[in-house]
């Protein structure tokens, strides 16, 4: 990020979880000026302000606190940025969850808030803020899908189609802004230990540990693959190879396997 023009990274999500080491990770390593950190709860977004400002104490750091579900949660987003929106060079949509459990026993209300923030916020959001880099020549957009995006996931339904949304939106934009120094990228890790769980089921995951990968190691392989303009990056080789082989076989069998996995 060597363009004067742009001083300013936005991260959704950034109260907990993948947000929070994506924000230190960007406030460490970019020479971004102003971060601007978003989610619906204030204190833990200023705990998150009071460490940046510790480890950087130039950093304009801002909170917008926005609940992405409510139909005006984008327009409250961008309000909260005042003048900012043209300097944006880094955007990151972080913010997002799933429920997990039978589709049938989920509620309206349930389904429509999943939707709102992992896919309609995140479309909103994109779309907002891509003109003034388009315009500009340069900027980042970091969409953070998950390696659910690749397969149907029974019992993870509507949250996986969401993602598979995220991926499949992120590497069409990425084709159509091609030669325009703006990129998009979409993130696909596999399980983190963060809050996600807690929320999918009010279960912990419980597979085996080498599958999972640390909020904080994901955040730097986000943000390389973010600069180096990568459409697509699934972080732990085990799901790479995972998703490569997926494609040889039947998405019946894809199911019945994922099923298995998150029923219970
Ligand atoms: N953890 C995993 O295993 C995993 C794997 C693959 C992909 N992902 C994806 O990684 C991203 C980050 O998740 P995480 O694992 O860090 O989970 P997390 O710890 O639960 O963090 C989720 C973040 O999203 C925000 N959020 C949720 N609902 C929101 C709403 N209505 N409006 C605004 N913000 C909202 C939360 O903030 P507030 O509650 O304060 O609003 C929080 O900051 C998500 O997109 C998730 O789908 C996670």
């Amino acid at each position: 990020m060597n363009d004067t023009a742009v001083s300013t990274c936005v991260v959704t999500g950034a109260s907990s979880g993948l947000g929070v080491e994506l924000a230190l990770e960007v406030a460490a390593t970019l020479d971004f000026t102003t971060i601007v950190l978003s989610a619906r709860r204030r204190e833990r977004m200023e705990a998150l302000a009071a460490r940046l400002r510790e480890q950087r104490p130039e950093l304009d750091v801002r909170i917008v606190v926005a609940d992405l579900s409510a139909p005006d949660g984008v327009d409250t987003l961008f309000a909260g940025l005042d003048d900012l929106l043209p300097t944006v060079g880094l955007w990151i949509n972080n913010a997002g969850f799933g429920y997990r459990g039978p589709f049938l026993e989920q509620t309206a209300q349930e389904l429509d808030r999943m939707l709102d923030v992992d896919v309609r916020a995140l479309m909103h959001c994109t779309r907002r803020v891509l003109p003034a880099m388009k315009a500009r020549g340069s900027g980042r957009v970091l969409n953070v899908s998950s390696v659910a995006a690749f397969s149907p996931i029974p019992w993870f339904a509507v949250y996986a189609a969401s993602k598979a949304f995220v991926l499949s939106f992120s590497e069409a934009l990425a084709h159509e802004l091609a030669g325009t120094g703006v990129t998009v990228t979409a993130f696909c890790p596999g399980p983190m230990p963060t809050e996600f769980f807690d929320i999918a089921g009010k279960t912990r995951w419980h597979g085996p540990g080498f599958l999972w990968i640390t909020p904080r190691k994901a955040a730097r392989e986000a943000l390389d693959a973010t600069l180096a303009g990568q459409a697509v990056h699934i972080p732990q080789r085990l799901f790479v190879l995972q998703t490569f082989l997926s494609r040889f076989f039947p998405r019946g069998l894809i199911s019945a396997v994922s099923g298995r996995i998150f029923r219970d």
